[in-house]
């Protein structure tokens, strides 16, 4: 669990995303989807052109659940337990064009293919944990200072755990 100087970070920084959620949200996810294409997979009843309408509804649903995690530190998984059943079905499911390890480097009509990136290997929630990192550097560059950055990489990785715990 978050210590109490983890805790202090995330809430103080909190009251910032707060005010711009769902550009942050969405912002994630458009970087999960251009980084990560396999992630669209579990998407195809949306439209994910940048800046869609499903994307920005989504964007905004998946913030207001770390915020939701957020007002309730002690008990993420408490917190986040429906969302976590909802998830185990989702993300138990392989999708059909689902490839593990596909996509990393550019790829010349000739030359090797480059090796996938390591990313490319991770589980979705992984992934787009990564991407919500991501995006919180480039909105609170001067926040993000490496304490910052642990604090959040360990928040977001208890989501990540509450979410696909329920199909481990
Ligand atoms: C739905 C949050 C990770 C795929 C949702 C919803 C929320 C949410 C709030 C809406 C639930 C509802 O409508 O009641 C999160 C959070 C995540 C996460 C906080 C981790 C930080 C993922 C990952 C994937 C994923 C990694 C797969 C790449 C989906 C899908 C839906 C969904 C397919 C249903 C979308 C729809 O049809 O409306 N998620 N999610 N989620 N999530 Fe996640």
């Amino acid at each position: 669990s978050l210590t109490k100087a983890e805790r202090t970070i995330i809430l103080s920084m909190w009251g910032k995303i707060s005010t711009q959620a769902d550009a942050i949200g969405t912002e994630a996810l458009e970087r999960l989807f251009a980084s990560f294409p396999q992630t669209k997979t579990y998407f195809p009843h949306f439209e994910l052109r940048a800046g869609s309408a499903h994307l920005r509804a989504h964007g905004a649903k998946v913030v207001a659940a770390l915020g939701d995690a957020v007002r309730s530190l002690d008990d993420v998984a408490g917190a986040l337990s429906r969302l976590s059943e909802l998830h185990a079905y989702i993300l138990r499911v392989d999708p059909v064009n689902f490839k593990v390890g596909g996509g990393g480097g550019p790829q010349g009509p000739q030359g090797p293919q480059a090796p996938p990136a390591l990313t490319q290997a991770l589980p979705p929630a992984q992934l787009l944990s990564h991407c919500l990192l991501v995006t919180l550097a480039s909105h609170f560059p001067a926040d993000l200072t490496a304490d910052a950055h642990a604090a959040w990489d360990k928040f977001l990785s208890l989501v990540s755990c509450v979410l696909t715990e329920k199909y481990r």
